[in-house]
């Protein structure tokens, strides 16, 4: 038996942040990981490889409808599906050995196997059992299931399936206009598939301010995406490798059928606690799953934490990443804080959507008196350039003080762009703060701020 100050099960960016923080702090650490690489959903089969494919086929997008207009003439590049798969492979074995590399470097030792947690103060691998202090779970999330709808990863598939798919599908349809549906679905619609995304609600993106997602989904139509909303789906047959989707639009009740080579079934995650033992141990989860916790990330057993997927509120890696750190410096006695008013939200398509705060939906619900500021990238000479002049900057700000309350950005490079306002949000900047600050030019960030002076007397270039 070995003895920990922590122990944390799981090895995603919750765990592995948790770990590397609390090992920082100097105590001595170990994780249980049962996946054979380390870095959990996000760098195996999530953030990571839906990036590497959406760069790869963002680059053959560009060639076949950009490069001739730039003066670079020749023919597109043709697609060599193995040698794709194998690029995204590539990139994620550097991302997990690299969190490999960091466990080494910070003594954290890897338990390799599944967990479970016999009592407070001890977690079980194997036949083995370790001693901790303090134990926190770091289990993640797993794609929820639909009722009729079963998958068998090679032609009703998950994200984790959609992501090695033994060709390009010649059909697909996506069941849910969520991040991973859209992201997955341009993927395959820049690689020739014909996409189909089914969605329960009349609007894409549930949660996005309304103006962006009506914005996204014009953008996304026009790149060839084709949407079915308001669409409730009733089940999913398969004969051989085609598939057939039956729906019923809510508005009259008729219902459709969808052919498919390949269903995507994409209608959200939910915590994935399984084996751990929770219910013998009497953990506390709400009504939707998720292991109940305080301010500190304790639950309701002394000793036993949980962050990240398992736990409340948004499902993203950096959100999981702040809270392990957060949980790290609360067990070293620290008062560390997340700041979930803060948290960006971005969709890796092209163009890309980057979010914080509030919407203007929100704001309306809660009476709070705003104004906007906009600016189109159109205005943007670098986005001109660039062949990136779709879409804008929105920033609200509250009406007497001009305090930035949420900003949301469809345009290029808007996951990076949407960085500047986290950082005026956290320092409680108004917008004429971001205007008054000089951007160089050239840049897209000029874009910001212009949306930043167009809350006050008026952009620039507008
Ligand atoms: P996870 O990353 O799920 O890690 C949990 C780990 O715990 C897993 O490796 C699992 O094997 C292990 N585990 C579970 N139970 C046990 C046990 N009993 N014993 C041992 N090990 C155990 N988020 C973003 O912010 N940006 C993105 O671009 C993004 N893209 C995504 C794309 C896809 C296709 C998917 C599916 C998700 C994406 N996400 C993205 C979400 C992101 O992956 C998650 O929010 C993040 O991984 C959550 O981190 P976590 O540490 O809580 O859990
Ligand atoms: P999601 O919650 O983003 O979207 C699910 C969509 O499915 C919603 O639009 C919902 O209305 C719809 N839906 C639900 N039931 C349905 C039904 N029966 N028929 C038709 N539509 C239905 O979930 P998604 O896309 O599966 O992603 C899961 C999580 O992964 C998200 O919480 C997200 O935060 C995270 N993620 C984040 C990424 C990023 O940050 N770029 C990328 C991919 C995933």
């Amino acid at each position: 038996m070995s003895s920990y100050d922590v122990i944390i099960i799981g090895a995603g960016p919750g765990g592995y942040v948790c770990a590397i923080r609390c090992a920082q702090l100097g105590m001595k650490v170990a994780v249980v990981e049962g996946r054979e690489t380390l870095g959990g959903t996000c760098l195996n089969v999530g953030c990571i490889p839906s990036k590497a494919m959406l760069h790869a086929s963002h680059m053959l997008h560009e060639a076949e409808h950009n490069f001739a207009s730039m003066g670079l003439k020749g023919k597109a590049p043709s697609v060599d599906w193995k040698q794709m798969l194998a690029y995204k492979d590539e990139t994620i074995g550097q991302n997990t050995g690299g969190i490999e590399f960091l466990f080494k470097k910070n003594k954290i030792d890897w338990l390799k196997g599944w967990g479970s947690i016999p009592e407070a103060g001890k977690v079980k691998v194997g036949d083995d059992i370790h001693e901790a202090r303090h134990i926190v779970i770091a289990s993640g999330s797993e794609a929820s299931s639909l009722p009729g709808v079963k998958v068998d990863e090679k032609t009703v598939v998950t994200s984790t399936g959609a992501l090695e798919l033994g060709k390009i599908p010649k059909k697909l349809v996506v069941i849910g206009a969520g991040v991973i549906g859209l992201e997955l679905g341009s993927v395959y619609a820049r690689l020739g598939s014909e996409v189909t995304v089914v969605e329960f609600l009349d609007a894409i993106t549930p949660g996005m301010d309304a103006e962006i997602a009506r914005q996204f989904q014009k953008m996304l139509t026009k790149q060839g995406l084709k949407f079915t909303l308001g669409a409730a789906v009733q089940g999913v047959t398969v004969k051989g490798a085609k598939a057939t989707v039956t729906y019923k639009l809510r508005k009259d009740d008729s219902e459709h059928t969808l052919a498919a080579d390949t269903v995507l079934v994409a209608t959200g995650r939910k915590p994935y606690v399984e084996g751990l033992g929770l219910d013998a141990l009497g953990m506390e989860m709400t009504d939707r799953g998720q292991i109940k916790t305080d301010a500190k990330y304790a639950t309701n057993i002394a000793g036993i934490y949980a962050i990240g997927d398992a736990i409340e509120g948004p499902m993203l890696a950096h959100k999981a990443e702040d809270e392990g750190m957060a949980c790290a410096e609360g067990l070293a006695g620290q008062h560390p804080h997340v700041n979930y008013g803060v948290i960006p939200g971005v969709i890796y398509t092209h163009p890309e959507v980057g979010s914080v705060g509030e919407t203007e939906q929100t704001l309306k619900e809660k009476g709070h008196a705003y104004k906007v500021g906009k600016f189109p990238f159109m205005g943007n000479a670098r986005a001109k350039a660039n062949f990136a002049g779709d879409g804008f900057v929105k920033i609200l700000v509250d009406a007497a003080t001009d305090r930035i309350l949420g900003a949301h950005i469809i345009g290029p490079m808007a996951g990076d762009l949407i960085h500047e306002i986290c950082v005026a949000m956290e320092f409680g900047a108004a917008a004429e703060d971001i205007a008054r600050t000089c951007h160089a030019h050239p840049t897209y960030s000029e874009a910001v701020r212009e949306a930043a002076l167009a809350c006050g007397d008026g952009a620039i270039h507008a």
